[in-house]
């Protein structure tokens, strides 16, 4: 049986967040309701994610390359560990992460992609370059993926995917803002609630 026990979610983002937003509604509209967002980290000092954290009243914190050099992902973990979190939610980050720290939180990472992996995925395809690709092999179908986050990039298990339609005369803006209002900001919600769940089941 469930209990009431909220899992500390960290939400890791690189820009304007809108991912993050839907699982801010999502925690308020009870569609995740094993789990808590008590933290978002951004690796760019001005992503407009880190406002709409503030905003929520969500402790925001930017980690930076620029700031720490050498020691980016050890300051990231460091600020995970203080502040006690069960799960992280990649949403819109775009640094991979080496596989020291993918072991480190193994089925404690999930990931929000902009395509069906294994299509238009792994190094190189991000954002934009993502729905780009998409048109120019001519899909006629395109989605998100939410998958667990392990060494190769995309490469993780899937949890949940969603399909939509590629239109005549998409360009890559108009091809994400439908994949991002049709498919991300559902399945990111549902994903992380599905896997709290799993956590608190001790199911993995
Ligand atoms: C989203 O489309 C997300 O899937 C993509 O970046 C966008 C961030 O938007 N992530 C990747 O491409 C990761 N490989 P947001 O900041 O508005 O959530």
């Amino acid at each position: 049986m469930l209990t009431d026990k909220k899992l500390r979610i960290a939400v890791m983002v690189s820009g304007g967040g809108t991912n993050l937003q839907a699982l801010i509604d999502s925690m308020k509209s009870g569609v995740i309701h094993s789990g808590e967002i008590t933290l978002v980290i951004s690796n760019k000092a001005d992503a407009y994610a880190l406002t709409r954290a503030e905003n929520a009243g969500i402790k925001a914190v930017a980690v930076t390359r620029k700031e720490q050099g050498d020691n980016f992902e050890k300051k990231i973990i460091e600020t995970l560990e203080e502040n006690n979190i069960d799960l992280v939610v990649l949403a819109g980050f775009m640094c991979i992460l080496s596989q020291d720290f993918t072991d480190r939180f193994k089925n404690r990472i999930i990931n929000i992609h902009p395509s069906l992996i294994p299509s238009f995925c792994g190094e190189g395809f991000y954002g934009l370059r993502v729905h780009k690709a998409a048109l120019e092999k001519g899909v006629k179908v395109t989605g998100a993926t939410v998958h667990f986050v392990n060494e190769i990039p995309d490469g993780g298990e899937i949890i949940m995917q969603k399909a939509v339609e590629v239109m005549e005369g998409d360009t890559p803006e108009t091809l994400s803002t439908r994949v991002l209002q049709n498919a991300e900001w559902i399945i990111l919600p549902r994903a992380t609630q599905l896997v709290c769940e799993k956590i608190l089941r001790n199911e993995i």
